[in-house]
């Protein structure tokens, strides 16, 4: 897979992309990341990418030119035109379906804000998706195209070391995670469950399944009904 990430801060990203999952993904050749400094593209001789809103109020807009540009020029990059979000909080909501229909996506172009946000004509003149990451406000788009670049890599083949692991993670169905326990046996006189050291598989399997069941009833009672109702 090929991301490619428009920023005006690309530093933001450089511990992410060198460390765990993002770094070993690269290195295993399954994906590659480039940034692309949004600022590089404007012709404005200040450098300048935003201005004052029209109407007036608080706060300053990302201007049409510089990221029309860059996203055109970026595009071009690549045979694969790939598809084109806008991290925005107007957006889709990002969840696990669709980090999985993206993992089959073979290049992803994301987009960050800054400031009060887009100058709504880029829409217009691009037609990207809008991607939220949640009902909240981050300062920037790039905590929020790291969310989406991680919860992607880690589904790409071959990248996770133990491949049972994804389709167990909460999300993945109807239900949570099931608990996790390691060393040692007893902690501060809280044992593990002894189903788990039995080393009997199937009682260990439904174990988890009774285990992950009762989590999502008990936490996230929403995502049965959800899966219900369709
Ligand atoms: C301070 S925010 C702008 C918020 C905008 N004025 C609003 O209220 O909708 C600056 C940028 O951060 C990013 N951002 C903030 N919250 C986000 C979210 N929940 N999901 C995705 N991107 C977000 C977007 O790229 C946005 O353009």
């Amino acid at each position: 897979m090929r991301i490619d990430v428009l920023t005006l801060f690309p530093g933001i990203f450089s511990g992410f992309l060198g460390e765990s999952i993002p770094r070993i993904a690269r290195g295993k050749g399954a994906v590659e990341v480039f940034l692309h400094d949004i600022r590089a593209w404007t012709v404005d001789r200040h450098g300048k990418v935003d201005d004052r809103p029209f109407g007036g109020g608080p706060g300053m807009v990302m201007t049409c030119q510089p990221l029309v540009d860059a996203v055109e020029a970026v595009r071009g990059m690549d045979g694969d035109p790939g598809r084109l979000f806008f991290l925005t909080p107007e957006g889709r909501r990002f969840d696990q379906p669709a980090a999985r229909e993206f993992a089959d996506a073979g290049r992803l172009i994301l987009v960050c804000g800054r400031y009060e946000g887009f100058d709504e004509r880029i829409f217009s003149i691009l037609s990207p998706e809008r991607l939220s990451v949640g009902d909240y406000i981050l300062s920037g788009g790039e905590v929020a195209a790291m969310a989406v670049m991680d919860a992607v890599i880690r589904l790409l083949p071959g990248v996770l070391g133990s491949p049972g692991s994804a389709p167990a993670d909460s999300f993945t169905g109807s239900m949570l995670d099931h608990p996790h326990y390691t060393q040692p046996a007893e902690y501060r006189g809280l044992d593990v469950p002894g189903v788990l050291r039995g080393g009997d598989h199937a009682k260990i399997d439904a174990w988890r399944l009774e285990q992950a069941l009762a989590r999502t009833r008990r936490f996230r009672p929403d995502l049965l009904a959800r899966s219900s109702d369709g």
